[in-house]
């Protein structure tokens, strides 16, 4: 079955907690739920992960760049949390990799501090979901499916 990665950076692990105004009231568990669900819906595979350490994202997008080229992943959901507009080692491991990814924001970085509007991630995105709430998640699963890029 083909897989899809959905990885969350920084924080994401205190979503349903955390600034609720922002970020709603939905668990990370619950994110988690709603993309197996997707995934049941388009059958594939979903790789779901959190991690608060930039080292641990970078070494996970480089196996997943192996896996997209061996044909067995269609691309990667990537919230960074604040690794978007800090971290140019994620940018260059996804550009490194060569892997597809949908950039996906629960919030409007965009309504948000300035420093929230730039993002080292989105010029090396396929494409980007920001400000729709959890439901981007699904969103961007589904646009994988459907546009999956060939390596
Ligand atoms: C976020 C937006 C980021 O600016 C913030 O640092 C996060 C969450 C979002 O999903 O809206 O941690 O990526």
């Amino acid at each position: 079955m083909p897989t899809v990665i959905v990885m969350n950076g920084p924080n994401l692990n205190l979503l349903g907690t955390r600034e609720p105004t922002h970020y709603g009231s939905s668990t990370l568990d619950d994110v988690e739920k709603l993309c197996r669900a997707v995934g049941d819906d388009l059958a594939l595979d979903i790789d779901f992960l959190q991690s608060n350490h930039e080292g641990v994202l970078i070494d996970r997008i480089h196996a997943a760049g192996a896996d997209w080229r061996s044909g067995s992943l269609l691309g990667a959901v990537f919230n960074p949390g604040a690794y978007a507009h800090t971290s140019i080692a994620l940018r260059d491991a996804i550009k490194g990799a060569e892997l597809p990814v949908i950039e996906m924001h629960v919030s409007n970085v965009h309504r948000r501090e300035a420093f929230r509007h730039h993002s080292y991630i989105s010029s090396v995105a396929t494409g980007v979901i920001v400000g729709l709430g959890v439901k981007g998640y699904e969103l961007a699963i589904r646009s994988l499916a459907d546009q999956g890029e060939q390596p």
